[in-house]
């Protein structure tokens, strides 16, 4: 496990991009595990205008997305598919026949989650895959207590994970109660896991995750056993440890 200290969140982000760029420079046909959430937006962003600038072409990548609501169709604001595009694809070279996000429309949950497996393994592996975690050591959407040996699955969310995400759905709209996600397994085949936190509110979940046990609890712990494993923190978020 390697710890990157970064000042604050737009540190983080530069840091973080020029790991990832470093990848895409390395190996210009990799595959890219992406998250959603808060916290990479600015390594998105980063990314973004390096390659306006010229310095990085995105061409030949795939993408996977972690994970997608259930239920919420590709046009909907909040379903991580419109999000990425927003964020970042929308922005760069990034082939569309290329870019995956779990199906979150596909009726047949199992055909859904054996399809993206397919995917993952189609296309080779994931070269480096890039997190977020949640205050309680989600990752994707693997939530405290879920098995360390699943690949992608349909899970539940927890009150927990549904309260932190109302605020980006509008009034009277719910969030939906499922999600796809790619499972532990998955992640932890990923031949490099890079991770961005940041904020004093992640700073206790920092230290649980990395510096305690390894606990299907804190899904993010079991990270610890990850042989390329590199967090990119902010001052906050790296403050207990
Ligand atoms: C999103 C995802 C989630 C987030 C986590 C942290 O694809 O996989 O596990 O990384 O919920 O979210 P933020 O960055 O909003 O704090």
């Amino acid at each position: 496990m390697v710890i990157v200290r970064a000042k604050d969140y737009q540190d983080m982000s530069r840091k973080a991009a020029n790991i990832i760029s470093a990848q895409v420079i390395m190996k210009p046909k990799a595959v890219l595990g992406l998250a959603t959430g808060g916290t990479p937006v600015g390594t998105y962003a980063q990314l973004i205008d390096w390659y306006k600038k010229g310095d990085i072409d995105f061409s030949q990548i795939t993408t996977i997305n972690l994970d997608e609501y259930r239920g919420l169709p590709k046009t909907h604001e909040q379903s991580y598919w419109y999000f990425m595009h927003e964020q970042f694809f929308n922005h760069v070279n990034v082939d569309e026949s290329r870019i995956n996000v779990p199906d979150g429309m596909n009726p047949d949950s199992e055909k859904a989650c054996r399809e993206y497996d397919n995917v993952i393994r189609e296309a080779g592996g994931i070269d480096l895959q890039l997190l977020g975690i949640g205050v309680d050591g989600h990752i994707g959407f693997n939530e405290p207590g879920n098995a360390f040996e699943l690949e992608t699955h349909c899970v539940d969310l927890t009150e927990q994970t549904i309260k932190s995400n109302q605020r980006f759905f509008g009034d009277g709209e719910s969030v939906p109660k499922q999600a796809y996600t790619m499972g532990i397994k998955s992640i932890m085949q990923a031949r490099k896991v890079l991770m961005v936190v940041n904020g004093k509110e992640k700073a206790e979940i920092v230290k649980k995750a990395f510096f305690g046990p390894v606990t299907p609890e804190i899904q993010a712990s079991i990270l610890q056993m990850h042989p390329d494993f590199t967090i990119v923190g902010d001052e906050e978020a790296l403050s207990l440890i």
